[in-house]
């Protein structure tokens, strides 16, 4: 099994003797609670380059809501174990002082991208992701990150951050690892009861036929409309978006005449879902 680091130096003694023997390293930027979707990732980054390192860090700058914080799970036992079947080279779990120091005042934010969607509906969320996935990428020295699409915007923000600020790693996205349902994997699924994971698991399908419809020429409008009222039937109660989004710069559309994701954010039993799906392109 892969070795727990806490502390930077440790960090940077491994990242010094690899970099010697010029060999690739690969981040995984988490907050524990591992699943599935997390492991794809790693595999991902095992197969392509020779050092992966996995990072465990439930980062306090990013909640906007303390009982959100509070309640995180934190796993670190279990994870050690998920990890052990892959080939890590280091868990890097670093204490809070390793991150935040006193009297540490610095802020990454990237606008645009932030700005909307889970922007509007999380106050200074991705500033706490921005700050601290730059600090991940420069405490690591990677050459590759690996990230999942489930949380598409937050891999746009990332990729935008990594090259206004030069810092020189190529972040890749890989996709979204769904359970038998249809349902995206998330920690936070493991908050739902029963009957919500089943209600929960509408919103795939749901999601699919508006693609395809798109695809068939059908304006958003209608379909978005049509699609919200699945969902209510279903039992999400706050639908805070359904949107069609260009992927690059995620401005509205009305079609997806080039790249484009569907995205949505609703609630089911007071917990919050996010999802999203690509959209072929006219
Ligand atoms: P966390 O929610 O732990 O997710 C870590 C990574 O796993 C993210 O890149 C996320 O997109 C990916 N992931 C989660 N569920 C997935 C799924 N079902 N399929 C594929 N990938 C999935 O995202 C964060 O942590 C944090 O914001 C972080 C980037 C670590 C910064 O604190």
């Amino acid at each position: 099994t892969a070795p727990i680091l806490r502390n930077l130096n440790e960090l940077r003694a491994k990242h010094a003797s690899w970099i010697r023997a010029a060999e690739s390293v690969a981040v995984v930027p988490t907050m524990g609670a591992l699943h599935a979707g997390h492991l794809s990732l790693v595999e991902a980054a095992c197969a392509d380059c020779d050092r992966v390192i996995v990072t465990i860090f439930v980062n306090p700058r990013q909640f906007n809501n303390a009982a959100d914080l509070a309640n995180y799970p934190r796993t670190e036992h279990q994870d050690a174990e998920k990890l052990a079947g892959h080939n890590v080279d280091v868990i890097y779990v670093p204490d809070g002082s390793q991150i935040y120091p006193d009297g540490y005042a610095t802020n990454v934010s990237v606008s645009g991208v932030s700005d909307v969607l889970e922007g509007e509906f999380r106050a200074g969320h991705f500033d706490g992701v921005a700050t601290v996935v730059a600090k991940l990428f420069l405490q690591t020295g990677a050459h590759r990150a690996y990230f999942g699409q489930k949380d598409f915007q937050q891999l746009m923000v990332v990729k935008r951050m990594a090259r206004d600020l030069d810092i020189p790693i190529k972040v890749i996205g890989c996709p979204t690892v769904r359970e038998p349902s249809g349902l995206a994997m998330s920690s936070r699924n493991l908050r739902l009861s029963a009957e919500g994971l089943d209600r929960a698991a509408g919103l795939y399908p749901v999601m699919q036929q508006v693609a395809a419809r798109l695809a068939g020429g059908e304006g958003f409008g209608p379909l978005a409309d049509e699609a919200r009222s699945k969902l209510e039937a279903l039992g999400f109660t706050d639908i805070e978006y359904f949107d069609l989004r260009c992927e690059d710069r995620l401005q509205l559309l009305q079609t997806p005449t080039r790249p484009a994701r569907l995205l949505v954010a609703a609630w089911m039993d007071g917990i919050r879902l996010i999802d999203n799906i690509e959209v072929p392109v006219l």
